[in-house]
């Protein structure tokens, strides 16, 4: 299979459209058998759910091309199962978790083309979605669903690929306590925009988001959840019942306990102490681990030791034996690697 004409080491996180996306319609309580198709656009009725009562959310993996030349993509099923939970919170019916593994399986073959080379730092990203499709103006949940997934050829999702972000604590909540957090509903980041731009306008690179209770415990940003080191070598992540469950965050700490040998701690962060971390990063599928130089809490800076010019040492570490497993030169624990052809 000859690869696509594309500078594969000059993209970056943006879309491009590629050959095929699979699409499967959800009517009269049943899923039908999904197709992949050539059309990348959706046509709605005007009153759709997702349009006005934007009942929608969606998942996020990539495909890698390992050293020897496969094509793979990674844990999938904790995506498919992910994706479960938050149709549930929802109100949408579940795609099945096996034909969610099946139809990403498709895409991505349908286009190998479009897989980035191993070593260009490039990667398919792979974006499963769903959404009420049939017309609705009473507040309720659709009858009627569309579950699709498209691919996109991608690079670092921070503009300086692996320097140091800085990051600002923001005075905009992302999630409420029993609110959806803990799922990937498109609502989520719609709430995160106006904050977003307000960032990048004050020349931050992203939000640091608190807990809306007390705005006193490290949440996660609008996109990754976050990664401590400190100053002896444990690997600390917020637990909050309205962040979303990383799964490259699980990795990570999986990673960090047996391929590291480091101490993990998945526990209630408090900004007070942030300042006494070694290192920063900020995790996840299109983030990867992107290094955290500095936080502006305010009138306040926190500069980690680490630096801003490069990744800190563990951090450094783990991001080499996570790439290391995705890009099969280094063995991956049973079951994380999908293997496309
Ligand atoms: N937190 C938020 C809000 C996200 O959008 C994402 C991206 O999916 C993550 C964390 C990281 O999750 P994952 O590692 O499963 O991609
Ligand atoms: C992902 O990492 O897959 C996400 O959905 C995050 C988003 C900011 C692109």
């Amino acid at each position: 299979m000859e690869k696509k004409n594309i500078d594969w080491s000059n993209l970056g996180f943006a879309y491009m459209q590629t050959d095929k996306r699979y699409v499967s319609n959800y009517k009269d309580g049943a899923w039908d058998e999904g197709t992949l198709t050539s059309d990348a656009n959706i046509v709605l009725n005007e009153c759709a759910c997702v349009l006005q009562y934007a009942q929608t959310c969606f998942e996020g993996l990539k495909a890698y091309t390992t050293e020897d030349g496969h094509i793979v993509t990674f844990r999938p099923d904790l995506n498919a199962q992910r994706m479960a939970s938050s149709a549930k919170r929802l109100e949408m019916p579940v795609f099945p978790e096996d034909r969610f593994v099946e139809a990403v399986h498709k895409v991505v073959e349908a286009n190998a083309a479009y897989v980035p080379p191993y070593g260009s730092g490039a990667t398919l990203y792979i974006r499963p979605y769903m959404f009420g499709s049939n017309s609705v103006i009473g507040v309720k949940p659709a009858e009627e669903y569309q579950f699709r997934v498209f691919t996109t050829p991608v690079g670092p999702y921070f503009k300086g690929g692996a320097k140091p972000i800085t990051i600002r604590v923001c005075d905009y909540d992302r999630a409420a306590p029993h609110g959806t957090g803990h799922v990937k509903a498109g609502l989520n980041y719609a709430m995160s925009l106006y904050a977003i731009v307000d960032a990048h306008e004050k020349g931050f690179d992203e939000n640091m988001y608190l807990d809306s209770a007390t705005r006193t415990k490290v949440e996660e940003t609008g996109g990754a959840n976050f990664l401590f080191v400190t100053k002896d070598n444990t690997v600390v992540t917020p637990k909050s019942p309205t962040i979303l469950p990383s799964i490259t965050r699980r990795s990570l700490l999986y990673v960090a306990e047996h391929y590291l040998g480091l101490k993990t701690e998945e526990r209630e962060v408090y900004m007070d102490e942030v300042k006494d971390f070694a290192e920063c990063g900020l995790c996840g599928t299109a983030a990867v681990i992107s290094p955290v130089g500095k936080i502006v809490d305010h009138d306040r800076e926190i500069c980690f030791p680490s630096g801003m010019e490069k990744m800190g040492p563990v951090i450094q570490k783990l991001y080499d034996t996570l790439t290391g497993i995705q890009m099969g030169h280094i063995e991956a624990p049973e079951g994380w690697i999908h293997k496309i052809c």
